[in-house]
């Protein structure tokens, strides 16, 4: 299949069409797919409910699009290349008939354990090819599935799987992540004595750390799929069926799970795939990235394995055995595109510049970024060091409600900026807005990102909640799904993403809401109340700055200190830890009882001098001993 744009020209051209007739560009597109039954509408849509819904009447399964269509002409090409977290370890090769075969047989190996279309299951697993297998067979017999990044704690897992009401876990015995190993089967037995909906676990051997097998409850992966059958029915689907729940963080309350379908991810994933990174026949390519996050969902197995390519999976970590583990990665596989975030290339580059050097990285041809902003700094290092000045750096914004990447350039084939994502991709139709909503058309100038036409991989709901759902994205502004980014657009129209407007923290990538991690700090039994904001952070992003009022003074704040990070391990997991926590006597409030984060943000930002009008504060005496006590 080729969905690719070859030229800048061709760009221009296909986005204006794109624009003055949706329907008929994307049934363009998504007619290269093997439907079941054709669809009969190509988008019907109403903002304000919100419902939207595309490929009507199409009956479709995304696995049969990445694996069956692809095996009369690459049975034996590589899908999966896995390299191990220990360098010397072997690494290991699927090709898409062994893919499919893998699946088809956990596809098969779930049904006997009574799994049925539309259960939820959740996955909560290393780097591991059979991630990505338990993903696919999820969705072939029309599961859903809910891949729970394995830095989460067990609360943190407990919440998703209650949400969910899941039937199933699938894990491991441990994961290996650079020099240490993680027993994550005990995070999950720990999580189900939270949880009802529960009926059984399956458990791949890892690390082959010993684990408690509950009766009845628990089964090795390999027996339960020992004597099972390699075909295994694509379950038909409808277009909108869903095909998995993945949790994200807002501004308000515990995490969401956002939803997304067969049909639309399916052709959205696969045309920006193609496009953003120029993949070409026989290519290798790479995303760093972990599949419990969005990146890998859509970036790692789907987007690549509907389109053919061959796609890799690492185990490890940047750092381990040493810093200059992806460039040897990199050297190892000959990687022709490379797929990472900027927290990542900013720790990279402390480590000097030999480490990238030694390396023959020759076989790269395009770079992509993702996650948060990138800073001028770490572009040219990129750039420069690592793409030799011959490769485009595809700085690709996207959300885990997105699906995929709607900003970025097409390899290259765009212009490039450093820091600035780019042009929307065709389907997209990005505007900014004012304060008052009101579309700001100039160019060089910041507003509101918002988009104002649907596109096949954009969220359908927010699982169980759909009224939070059409709060959070579609009531700020009347017919516009509303990002939660501020961005800027020069006077090309290439946008630059700016970063959150709302209570989201992006560390190193990662989204958390100050709610969030301020529920999580006021567990621990001696805070009385808390407020989080965040901090410029040089390499990941931003950073966790907590203000933290307890039960009296505390004598010693190491300690306390200590506690509340453990609590916060507990409640989130390590990847949320408060970087600074300041103990405080009492939190800036207006009359209303309103926390003025804007204050407490600009001493965390080191600018207390700039704190702006203070004068509806309840008690300004707190600000001044906030500031002396200053981190
Ligand atoms: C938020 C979404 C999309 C996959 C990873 C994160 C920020 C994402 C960029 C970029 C500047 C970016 C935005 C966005 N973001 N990509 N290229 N430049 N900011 O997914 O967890 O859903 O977070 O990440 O603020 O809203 P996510």
């Amino acid at each position: 299949m080729n969905l690719k744009i070859n030229s800048f020209e061709q760009y221009k051209e296909q986005h204006q069409n794109s624009i003055s007739d949706p329907a008929t560009f994307w049934d363009g597109i998504a007619q290269t797919f093997s439907w079941q039954k054709p669809y009969d509408t190509v988008c019907d849509w109403d903002f304000q409910k919100p419902d939207v819904k595309w490929f009507l009447g199409g009956v479709v399964n995304i696995t049969e699009n990445a694996l069956d269509r692809h095996l009369p002409k690459r049975a034996n090409q590589p899908a999966i290349i896995w390299e191990p977290n220990e360098p010397n370890s072997e690494h290991s090769t699927l090709t898409y008939q062994e893919l499919h075969d893998q699946v088809c047989q956990f596809a098969n190996a779930l049904k006997s354990k009574g799994i049925v279309k539309g259960d939820r299951i959740i996955l909560y697993m290393p780097m591991l090819p059979e991630l990505a297998i338990a993903v696919l067979a999820c969705a072939r017999i029309g599961a859903i599935h809910s891949v729970v990044f394995a830095g989460f704690s067990a609360n943190a897992m407990a919440d998703r799987i209650n949400d969910a009401q899941a039937k199933m876990v699938v894990t491991s015995d441990g994961l290996n992540r650079g020099a240490k190993q993680v027993g994550i089967k005990e995070i999950v037995d720990e999580a189900l004595t939270k949880c009802t909906s529960i009926e059984s676990v399956i458990v791949y051997q890892c690390t082959e750390t010993a684990v408690e097998m509950k009766d009845g409850r628990d089964y090795w992966w390999h027996d339960a799929i020992n004597g099972t059958n390699k075909i295994c029915p694509a379950e038909p689907m409808d277009a909108d069926d869903m095909l998995f729940i993945l949790y994200t963080s807002g501004s308000t309350g515990k995490p969401k799970g956002v939803v997304h379908t067969h049909g639309g991810y399916m052709v959205y994933t696969a045309y920006s795939f193609q496009n953003v990174f120029q993949y070409e026949e026989g290519d290798v390519y790479w995303c760093t990235a972990d599949i419990g996050w969005i990146t890998g969902h859509s970036y790692i197995v789907y987007g690549p394995l509907l389109s053919g390519a061959t796609t890799m999976m690492f185990e490890g970590i940047p750092t381990f055995p040493d810093a200059g583990r992806f460039w040897q990665v990199c050297e190892k596989h000959k990687v022709n595109q490379f797929y990472t975030a900027p927290t990542a290339i900013r720790a990279l580059m402390g480590y000097g510049d030999d480490l990238v050097s030694q390396y023959d990285l020759s076989s790269l041809k395009v770079l992509g970024t993702v996650g948060e902003p990138i800073n001028e700094e770490a572009w040219h290092w990129y750039h420069k060091l690592v793409g030799k000045e011959k490769c485009p750096v595809v700085d690709t914004w996207w959300q885990t409600e997105t699906g995929g990447i709607l900003i970025s350039g097409l390899g290259n084939h765009s212009p490039m900026k450093p820091t600035f994502a780019g042009y929307p991709l065709p389907g997209i139709q990005p505007v900014l807005l004012d304060q008052e909503g009101k579309e700001i058309t100039e160019d060089n100038v910041e507003g509101y990102l918002c988009i104002k036409h649907p596109w096949p991989s954009i969220l359908r709901t927010t699982y169980g909640d759909h009224e939070r759902c059409r709060v959070t994205y579609f009531s700020h502004y009347k017919n516009h799904y509303f990002t939660g980014d501020g961005a800027r657009r020069d006077e090309n129209g290439m946008y630059r993403i700016i970063g959150r407007v709302d209570d989201v923290i992006n560390v190193s990538g990662h989204r958390f809401g100050t709610a969030e991690i301020e529920n999580a700090i006021n567990a621990n039994s001696r805070v009385i109340e808390s407020a989080v904001v965040a901090y410029p952070h040089d390499v990941k992003g931003q950073g966790i700055y907590a203000y933290v009022v307890c039960d009296g003074v505390v004598a010693d704040e190491d300690a306390a200190r200590l506690s509340i990070i453990e609590t916060v391990n507990t409640e989130i997991g390590k990847i949320a830890k408060p970087e600074k926590i300041q103990f405080v006597s009492g939190l800036p409030k207006t009359r209303s009882g309103k926390i003025m984060r804007r204050i407490l943000r600009k001493v965390a930002e080191g600018e207390p001098d700039k704190l702006g009008d203070t004068s509806t504060l309840l008690d300004p005496g707190v600000v001044s001993k906030i500031i002396e006590g200053g981190l």
